[in-house]
């Protein structure tokens, strides 16, 4: 279906982000599946979470293309890191991943900033927003793990995890 053109560059960001998010998604779920292992219910469900949320991203970019009469590309998504010495190393593991996502989402929206591509600019804006607050919690995560060496403390921040990076948003 015909739509607004999209710019072959462009193109090409969108398709790689759309990727990346889906990647993104999958590395969430390996987390998850570690912390359950290690009796870390807390962070296990919000990996869950995030998990589920970065298949929401994946939706966003798949409808803009739709949208643009542009057929999504879904790639084949690598083998996430499934091994982690502690759950320091696990969260250390998402802030990185968070990282290299904004990295991911500016270099899309400078690639439509270069080739005027007013409809991935508006998409993109959302995605510069959502990063900001996902590098904030991550970045929380690594501080509060590092400050429960204890498992006494590492279990009470088990409990309250999701509550306490939640509230980081809205
Ligand atoms: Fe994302
Ligand atoms: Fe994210």
């Amino acid at each position: 279906m015909p739509g607004i053109p999209v710019n072959p560059t462009v193109l090409k960001e969108l398709q790689r982000q759309l990727n990346q998010e889906l990647s993104a998604s999958h590395d969430y779920l390996s987390l998850a599946v570690w912390c359950a292992n290690a009796n870390l219910k807390g962070f296990a469900r919000f990996f869950k979470q995030q998990a589920a949320e970065e298949r929401e991203h994946a939706d966003k970019f798949m409808d803009h293309l739709l949208s643009r009469g542009q057929l999504p590309e879904i790639g084949a998504v690598k083998a996430p890191r499934g091994e982690f010495n502690s759950i320091q190393e696990a969260a250390k593991h998402a802030q990185a991943m968070e990282q290299k996502n904004t990295v991911g989402v500016n270099s899309a929206y400078e690639a439509a900033v270069r080739e005027n591509d007013l409809p991935a600019q508006v998409m993109l804006q959302w995605f510069i927003s959502e990063q900001v607050e996902e590098e904030d919690w991550a970045d929380e995560m690594v501080d509060r793990v590092q400050h429960a060496q204890s498992p006494g403390g590492l279990a009470q921040l088990d409990r309250h995890i999701e509550r306490i990076l939640r509230e980081e948003d809205n």
